[in-house]
């Protein structure tokens, strides 16, 4: 079964055919990121008139690329939200237009449904990895959202924790704006942060201290606020300064966010497999201090990490594989499950 998947949540326009909800065919992304940068953040506006000037083409571009014509895809599914209200919109009717031309069923997905479903994801020339065994304990971080996820089985998810303010991406964001450097600031920072001294300043983990032992919750805006008055602190601060300053935040997200990801896999020992996803998972440091512990703590445990940092940011084809796992459930109970 093929589906057509469209995600427009925020500045990514994106159309992706996947076959089965795994193989992905075509994988067509465009963003309007460089027409944001000057204001430090997206703006909802900039990015809805994006999406409306390449959405149709770049659904004629995933089509082709997968070598496909309207009679070969089996359905069309969209992002429903969360996201920016003007930009999901674009998405929604383009979708909702083309199922109702094409004669073909409609499948509105959870963004953050989707990026979980990244896991699930390989292109042609990638090794068949084995179908993710159940139940499944995700990280999944973005700009914005942070969750702990227990899976039991398809889209039948327990937030076990979440952010209570700032998701870590987010913090990330606003890290590289303290600094003076660019949007977005995951990329940046983890670049910085290879120069720098994870020990150079002590940052406190929040809700991780005696009174919050086994809290899943996150909260990064204190993080935020440590950051920026360190940074006032130093009035002149140097670029050897900045590392420093880029690697001890850094090391304090990613140790929050492992250490919440241990507690919860005591709650669930039954937990086959521990995923991570969304647009943090690409942050190298992360992957490093999960791997390392998870050897130390859980040897057997089967960690995966998405495929490609493609399937990390927003994209379609998570769309359309978490489409395709929801369908059925769709037809028979409407979209409120
Ligand atoms: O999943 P995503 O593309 O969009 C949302 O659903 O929010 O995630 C974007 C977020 C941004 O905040 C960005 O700074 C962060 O992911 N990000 C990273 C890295 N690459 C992207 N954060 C840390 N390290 C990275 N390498
Ligand atoms: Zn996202």
């Amino acid at each position: 079964m093929r589906i057509l998947g469209i995600e427009s949540s925020c500045d990514e326009t994106a159309v992706a055919v996947v076959e089965d909800g795994r193989l992905v065919l075509a994988n067509c992304i465009t963003s309007s990121l460089s027409q944001h940068q000057a204001y430090g953040g997206v703006v909802p506006e900039i990015a809805a008139r994006e999406h409306c000037k390449v959405i149709i083409p770049l659904v004629q571009q995933a089509l082709s690329r997968a070598k496909i014509d309207w009679n070969e895809v089996d359905a069309v599914a969209y992002t429903r939200g969360p996201g920016l209200v003007s930009s999901l919109l674009i998405g929604a009717v383009t979708a909702r237009t083309l199922a109702h031309v094409f004669q073909k069923p409609l499948i509105p997905v959870d963004h953050i449904a989707g990026h979980i479903y990244s896991n699930w994801l390989y292109e042609g020339d990638d090794p068949v990895a084995p179908e993710p065994q159940f139940p499944i304990l995700i990280l999944t971080v973005s700009g914005g959202h942070n969750e702990l996820v227990y899976m039991k089985s398809h889209h039948d998810f327990e937030v076990m924790g979440e952010t209570l303010d700032d998701a870590a991406g987010e913090a990330f964001d606003k890290v590289s704006r303290i600094l003076g450097l660019g949007f977005p600031g995951g990329p940046i920072i983890s670049k910085l942060a290879k120069n720098g001294n994870p020990q150079a300043f002590h940052f406190s983990r929040a809700l991780m201290n005696k009174d919050h032992e086994r809290n899943l919750n996150f909260s990064f805006s204190g993080l935020k606020t440590a950051v920026l008055y360190t940074v006032k602190d130093l009035a002149e601060i140097s670029e050897a300064q900045k590392a420093d300053v880029a690697a001890s935040f850094q090391e304090a997200v990613c140790d929050s966010l492992v250490t919440k990801l241990f507690w919860a896999l005591e709650q669930y020992p039954d937990v086959q497999e521990i995923h991570l996803a969304g647009g943090v998972s690409a942050n190298q440091r992360l992957r490093e201090m999960l791997q390392l512990r998870l050897a130390e703590k859980s040897p057997t445990l089967q960690l995966r990490i998405p495929l490609h940092m493609s399937y990390c940011t927003d994209n379609a084809a998570m769309i359309a594989g978490a489409g395709y796992y929801c369908r059925e459930k769709v037809e028979r109970l409407g979209t409120n499950f």
